[in-house]
């Protein structure tokens, strides 16, 4: 059956050729199509750096209010679909809510199955990016029990997000400027970050000519877990758990413990071995809202502080090269700006979809993608026979 070379975790496989991300984990870098993360989170919005993603290029100004448009025609969800909510436990996890909806898109846009031609491939992208954060939005609405709120085209991104979320229909919602900026930043930070587990789940997904949406999907569900996504919603609850800062050192001792399970949660990275280049971005962040918020003395920002104080002192952490990942801070920045900690992760997928449907179209576009087939050390019993019922 040929030779292969067993790679449990794929730490030493490549799956693919992509030009899209590149990162240096020794040096703690971030790439999007060549741009570090520092300028593109400086400099563009998130919208502007979804394009790049795709197209390889930034937008020049009529190209971004081109994009920006179609962004916003695309935003609103078909009925039919807001009423599948309904089929949902009202307590259910967002993240359960947002794997089957998403999932769902792919029974509404059939052509998206015909995914060949380039236009159709355009409209399954474009409403991937404009439905995500209202399907965010509903799943927390839906969760507390609280009336949908529309799109509003008047708004951008990150704006109509927050209104999408935060606003009810009896009173006058305004998005506080600061925290849609920090927000879009957010967004950018996680916008892509070349063959994780579940960019490479979208890959595997759609290298077999599954649609795009049912591509997501299964991303989605990949990033739930606590190694990945998951880990800001863990952090979090982490840092409740701790409770206080005298407690610190206990943790980091439960966490050095091979007995123990316990990990640092939102710490250590498979391929930075350096600072996470967009934890240190998303540190500035949380400087920067929970300021704006008059937060500065957040108790659960003071204790992630501390943890990470100690925890780059300490031999453990210094000799295995772990440090503080992009999930360390963006909880308590979520969490600052009124997010529920069970959300976190699904504005992780919100952004995230750039990221995936991007390299999902780089996949099916490249004339040399095959079905991804892993192979496996075979570690079963050898051949033998099926015994009869009485030798059993
Ligand atoms: N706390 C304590 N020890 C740790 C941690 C941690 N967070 N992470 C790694 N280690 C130790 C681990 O015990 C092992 O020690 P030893 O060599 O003595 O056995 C060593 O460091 C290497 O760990 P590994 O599990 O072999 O490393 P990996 O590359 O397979 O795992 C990771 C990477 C991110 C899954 C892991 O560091 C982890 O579980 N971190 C906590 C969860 C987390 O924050 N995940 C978010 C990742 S970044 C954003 C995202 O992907 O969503």
């Amino acid at each position: 059956t040929g030779m292969f070379t067993y790679d449990s975790g794929f730490l030493s496989t490549g799956s693919c050729k992509s030009a899209i991300t590149f990162i240096d984990g020794d040096k703690g870098e971030l790439l999007y199509r060549g741009y570090p993360i520092e300028q593109l989170a400086d400099q563009c919005t998130f919208l502007e750096v979804a394009y790049l993603l795709r197209k390889g290029e930034l937008p020049n100004a009529a190209q971004k209010d081109e994009f920006e448009r179609s962004i916003k025609n695309h935003a609103m969800l078909h009925d039919q679909l807001m009423r599948f909510y309904n089929g949902f436990r009202r307590d259910a996890h967002p993240m359960a809510i947002m794997v089957g909806i998403v999932g769902a898109l792919s029974a509404f846009y059939h052509e998206a199955m015909d995914f060949s031609d380039e236009e159709h491939r355009t409209m399954s992208v474009y409403r991937l990016i404009a439905k995500l954060p209202t399907i965010v939005a509903m799943a927390y609405k839906y969760n507390m029990g609280q009336q949908f709120m529309f799109p509003r085209n008047d708004l951008n991104y990150a704006e109509n997000f927050m209104h999408m979320m935060f606003a009810t229909p009896c009173e006058e919602y305004k998005p506080n400027p600061v925290v849609a900026h920090a927000l879009d930043v957010i967004f950018t930070l996680h916008a892509d970050h070349e063959q994780n587990a579940s960019t490479s789940t979208v890959r595997l997904a759609g290298s077999s000519g599954a649609n795009p949406f049912a591509c997501i999907s299964a991303g989605i569900a990949c990033l739930w877990g606590p190694a990945h996504g998951g880990a800001n919603e863990a952090c979090l609850n982490m840092l409740e758990e701790i409770g206080d800062v005298s407690r610190v050192g206990e943790y980091i001792k439960r966490a050095k413990d091979k007995d123990d399970s316990f990990r640092l949660m939102g710490f250590g990275h498979r391929v930075y071995k350096n600072y996470d280049p967009r934890a240190k971005l998303m540190r500035k962040v949380c400087y920067d809202v929970l300021g704006e918020l008059g937060l500065e003395n957040d108790r659960l920002f003071k204790l992630a502080m501390e943890l990470e104080r100690i925890a780059l002192e300490d031999d453990f952490f210094v000799e295995r090269k772990l440090y503080p990942n992009v999930d360390f801070y963006s909880g308590i920045v979520q969490k600052a700006i009124g997010i529920p900690t069970s959300m976190f992760t699904c504005v992780f997928a919100l952004a995230r979809t750039v990221g995936w449907i991007t390299q999902w179209e780089e996949m099916i576009t490249d004339p040399e993608y095959k079905i991804g087939r892993p192979r496996q050390l075979y570690v079963g019993p050898a051949r033998r026979d099926v015994p009869d019922m009485a030798q059993r």
